[in-house]
């Protein structure tokens, strides 16, 4: 296994004011690590407002200036500055951003998916490529002239989708891409993003879709309150006993409750000094109080539970 992208000890955090002059420090991710191998989608699942959009904004160098950021993101061996993040970002790591506004509303839409050609030559090849890709995804010939207040949401979702596919990236990350999407371009999404695993190349899939995650993912990392809790096969989320994590074994016995979906809802923000799931525990135990678990290797997979250390574990 050849790895790709590779994410160690990254934290996260902005000043806030309160009162007056008055800073605070809002963690918002926490000593997050996490790789992708070369062939391999992983997929991040957590609830609104866990980090994992900054996860991927940190990954492409595109936090906003206010962001403290400490660790390292590596890609193919090399820990990258904001300089190299710069030089790859649309070219050997593309994002497919959660956000439409992310769309140049200047530009054509077909302009922005061909992007930059050297010469008439390549430009017929890129603008083929584009109508096949745009026509899969239900966009006819009409879309190529649009700009991009003219798109519905779900259109400029397909939109942003296709330019990220179309610029043959090594690692994409996918930040939410299917959210507002009829089934069929679901469909598609999940066969794209195999398929680039199946040629080698290496996915992050951000989702709150825990059935388009368990299809598409080979490994799951849940994501709660800015931490990494647990990261197993993605075959092991079909069940909660095959899981490790009271959070993540809680998560999938109320999906049927819940229509399979992730609910909404923001999550308690990690100003504790013991284990962020303390509150929510049922099997919580003395030393969850104080004392924060670290991600502990249990064979191929990870879990931050003291359940799993013998309650030894002593990492603040
Ligand atoms: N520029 C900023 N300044 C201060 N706080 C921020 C900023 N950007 C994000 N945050 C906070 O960081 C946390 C994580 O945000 P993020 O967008 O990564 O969440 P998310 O997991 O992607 O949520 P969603 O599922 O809703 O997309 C949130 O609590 C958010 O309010
Ligand atoms: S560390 Fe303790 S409180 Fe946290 S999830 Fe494990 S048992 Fe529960
Ligand atoms: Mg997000």
């Amino acid at each position: 296994m050849v790895e790709l992208l590779d994410v160690s000890n990254l934290s996260i955090s902005f000043t806030q004011y309160v009162q007056g002059l008055q800073q605070r420090e809002l963690k918002v991710i926490s000593d997050l690590s996490l790789d992708v191998n070369e062939g391999e989608v992983v997929a991040i699942l957590g609830s609104s407002g866990s980090g994992k959009s900054l996860l991927a904004h940190a990954i492409l160098g595109i936090l906003p200036e206010n962001a403290a950021c400490s660790g390292d993101i590596s890609f193919k061996g090399k820990v990258l500055t904001e300089e190299d993040k710069k030089e790859i970002r649309g070219k050997s790591i593309c994002l497919i951003p959660q956000s439409v506004n992310y769309l140049d509303p200047l530009m054509k839409v077909s302009q922005q998916a061909i992007g930059k050609t050297k010469d008439e030559e390549d430009y017929k090849h890129k603008k083929s490529h584009q109508r096949e890709v745009f026509l899969k995804y239900g966009l006819d010939e009409s879309v190529d002239n649009m700009y991009p207040f003219e798109l519905s949401g779900g259109m400029a979702r397909k939109v942003l989708l296709s330019t990220a596919l179309l610029s043959n990236p090594e690692l994409l990350v996918a930040d939410e891409p299917t959210p507002g999407l009829d089934d069929k371009s679901v469909e598609e999404t999940i066969n794209d993003i195999k398929k680039l695993a199946e040629e080698g190349k290496g996915v992050l899939l951000i989702t709150h879709d825990i059935e388009v995650a368990i299809r598409t993912a080979n490994r799951i990392a849940i994501f709660y309150s800015g931490y990494v809790i647990e990261i197993n096969q993605a075959e092991n989320f079909k069940n909660a006993d095959t899981l490790m994590h009271p959070y993540s074994k809680a998560l999938i016995d109320s999906l049927p409750d819940n229509g399979f979906k992730l609910t909404e809802g923001t999550q308690p923000l990690n100003d504790n000094k013991g284990c962020i799931y303390y509150k929510n525990c049922l099997l919580r135990k003395d030393i969850c109080k104080d004392t924060k678990p670290s991600l502990h290797k249990i064979g191929d997979s990870k879990v931050r539970c003291h359940l799993y250390n013998g309650g030894l574990d002593d990492e603040t």
